[in-house]
């Protein structure tokens, strides 16, 4: 008996208790199977260990158990779905044209349909662009960017041409900017997928794979595991996430040696790096700022928590202010920040929001929390709408200095120094986006990614992903979503202005060949909201499910009227008999 109970602590085997879901299938494996995938390195990918569900816990961390059927559909590895079957030529490369050549190359489609300058938005500020960021890195992972800049930098070598995941872009020899440079390859690797980690054979249709979990949860801030969450988060004291103060500032923890992934901190002035759940944090600037927000806000609730309920321990004041710290997330997004882009009448048409306020519960246990394939891609066209400086207001509106943005990714020392952050943060309500239009920033689509490379073109990449995602062509799309056939450029008027109709006609030859975003670029944008019509359809698609399919949102409520304030200093009636 002591020598089990040696044996169960020693190796760890407790874990037993644990069920192992393949999580491609969403179903239980053998521990054979567990043992194959042990080998090749690759569980952290393909396995789900989930304890056994209790219907009355509240969210968890890694998005397990929220459909009790599926425990493991919402954790982190769901597969997403796709609203279109994927289309590719063979070897799962991009499809080809109707009549059977390569599509356009991507870099000289986007020189092409979209012109480089800046035009500020005259309704919206950075904030709402670097929110969309944000929330977007809420349910994507940031492995695809981090492996061809870091795991396979050769891409544009020789070396990678005998790579398969090597998918590099072609600048052609006319282009507009690059005729000036010698650049002529855009690094890029083929989008992650269950197959190209091997959790499934790899003459399937690839089906990109995802750490962060389905739900919007704020994952970039409190982790996609328990143990990342444990050991990089919690404080385990009042409810608190752990934190540093300097000079007055609140924020979240450092990393003490090694720099962490900050590389374009400039040592030795900017030293800070977070050292949270997610290293993602320290990616974009917009994702980095509203980080330390919600870092920031998580302590807020938990302290006026514990004020008031002095009887709850760490553990019911941490998971009830992460409650309220995502409901807070739910409610800008859904209220606040899809309103200002899709409109608020649009979204209560298609009962997004309800024009009501109250509890509405639409659970439906026969859907799951995943995202579609389409979601984040569409989302994309939100980069012809970023800013590329970010400029620095002191608290009475004075301009003080601006930064290219790019320079801000894998920078959190910036923030640090300086009173950068107040600065910056001034600067997200002061300053005005960039206007969603046909007009991109310079920097966005020449410099990219800042000093992490030499030159690259996001939107290109948007593009260039559009195919390796497997996409059905934009009109394709047109007609899921609003039963219209396209079948000559002329029938593209309903959707789109005659001089980007041309544009269109001369680069490519079928209207059937068009790419989906170039489609999206392209659109007049809807009525009563600033998106394009093929992008609205898509998100709204998403948040209806979204809706239906997160037990831990049902029921819904159209809170307008709450009081934000006093959320956290809502008293638990139980406290007062064991307390006072
Ligand atoms: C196993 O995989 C993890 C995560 O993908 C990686 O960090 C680690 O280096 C790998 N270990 C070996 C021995 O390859
Ligand atoms: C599948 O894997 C085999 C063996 O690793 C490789 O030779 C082949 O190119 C792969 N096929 C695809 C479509 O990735
Ligand atoms: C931004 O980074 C580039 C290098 O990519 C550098 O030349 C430039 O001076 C930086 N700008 C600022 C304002 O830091
Ligand atoms: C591609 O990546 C390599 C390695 O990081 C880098 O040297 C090269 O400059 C990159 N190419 C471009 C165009 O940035």
């Amino acid at each position: 008996m002591i020598l089990l109970l040696y044996i169960l602590l020693v190796t760890g085997t407790y874990a037993k208790l644990m069920i192992n879901f393949d999580s491609f299938t969403g179903t239980p494996i053998s521990l054979e199977e567990v043992k194959r995938q042990e080998k090749k390195n690759i569980t952290f990918w393909c396995i789900n260990q989930i304890e056994p569900c209790d219907p009355e816990e509240g969210r968890r961390v890694d998005g397990s158990c929220n459909n009790l059927r599926y425990p493991q559909r919402g954790a982190s590895h769901t597969p997403t779905y796709r609203l279109l079957p994927a289309v590719y030529d063979k070897n799962f490369e991009p499809r080809l044209s109707k009549s059977g050549h390569s599509l356009p190359l991507a870099r000289r489609l986007r020189t092409s349909l979209l012109a480089v300058g800046r035009l500020p938005d005259q309704q919206l500020t950075t904030l709402a662009t670097n929110f969309l960021v944000f929330m977007t890195t809420d349910v994507l992972s940031l492995h695809d960017t981090v492996k061809y800049i870091i795991w396979k930098p050769y891409c544009c070598q020789r070396k990678g041409k005998a790579d398969r995941d090597c998918v590099p872009n072609k600048i052609p020899a006319d282009d507009p900017v690059h005729r000036f440079s010698n650049i002529r390859c855009l690094n890029m690797t083929r989008p992650e997928s269950f197959q190209s980690i091997g959790c499934i054979r790899n003459d399937t249709v690839p089906e990109r794979i995802i750490t962060s979990t389905p739900s919007f949860d704020l994952s970039i801030i409190y982790g996609s595991t328990l143990k990342s969450l444990m050991e990089r988060g919690r404080l385990f004291q009042d409810g608190l996430l752990k934190y540093e103060v300097e000079n007055g500032r609140i924020w979240p923890p450092s990393v003490k040696t090694g720099g962490g992934v900050c590389f374009l901190n400039q040592k030795p002035q900017e030293t800070r790096c977070h050292n949270t759940p997610e290293d993602g944090v320290n990616s974009l600037a917009g994702v980095n700022l509203f980080s330390v927000w919600f870092w920031r806000l998580h302590n807020f609730i938990a302290t006026g928590l514990s004020t008031v309920n002095p009887c709850w321990d760490d553990d019911k004041l941490f998971y009830t202010a992460r409650d309220i710290n995502i409901a807070i997330a739910l409610q800008i997004i859904f209220y606040e920040l899809l309103p200002a882009y899709f409109g608020l009448e649009n979204l209560f048409r298609d009962g997004v929001l309800s024009p009501t306020l109250g509890f509405r519960d639409y659970y439906n246990e026969n859907l799951f929390p995943q995202i579609s394939l389409e979601f984040p891609f569409v989302l994309r066209w939100f980069h012809t709408t970023q800013e590329g400086n970010m400029n620095l207001y002191d608290t009475q509106g004075n301009y003080l200095k601006k930064v290219p943005i790019v320079n801000l990714t894998l920078r959190t020392g910036y923030f640090g120094i300086d009173d950068n952050m107040d600065y910056v943060t001034q600067g997200n309500f002061r300053q005005a986006t960039a206007n969603p239009d046909y007009i991109v920033d310079p920097d966005i689509v020449e410099v990219g990614l800042g000093p992490h490379q030499r030159a690259s073109d996001i939107l290109t990449n948007d593009l260039a992903k559009n195919r390796y995602f497997g996409f059905q062509p934009y009109i394709k799309y047109r007609e899921f979503c609003f039963k219209q056939s396209f079948k000559t450029f002329d029938d593209l008027l309903y959707a789109i202005d005659p001089e980007r109709v041309e544009l269109l006609k001369e680069i490519y030859e079928n209207v059937k060949d068009i790419d989906l975003i170039a489609g999206i670029w392209l659109e007049r944008l809807i009525e009563g909201g600033r998106v394009p019509p093929t992008l609205y359809c898509v998100v709204v698609e998403q948040l209806l499910r979204v809706i239906a399919s997160d037990r831990h949102c049902n029921p819904l409520c159209n809170c307008e009227n709450i009081d934000f304030v006093n959320l956290w200093s809502w008293k638990d009636p139980k406290c007062d008999n064991q307390c006072s």
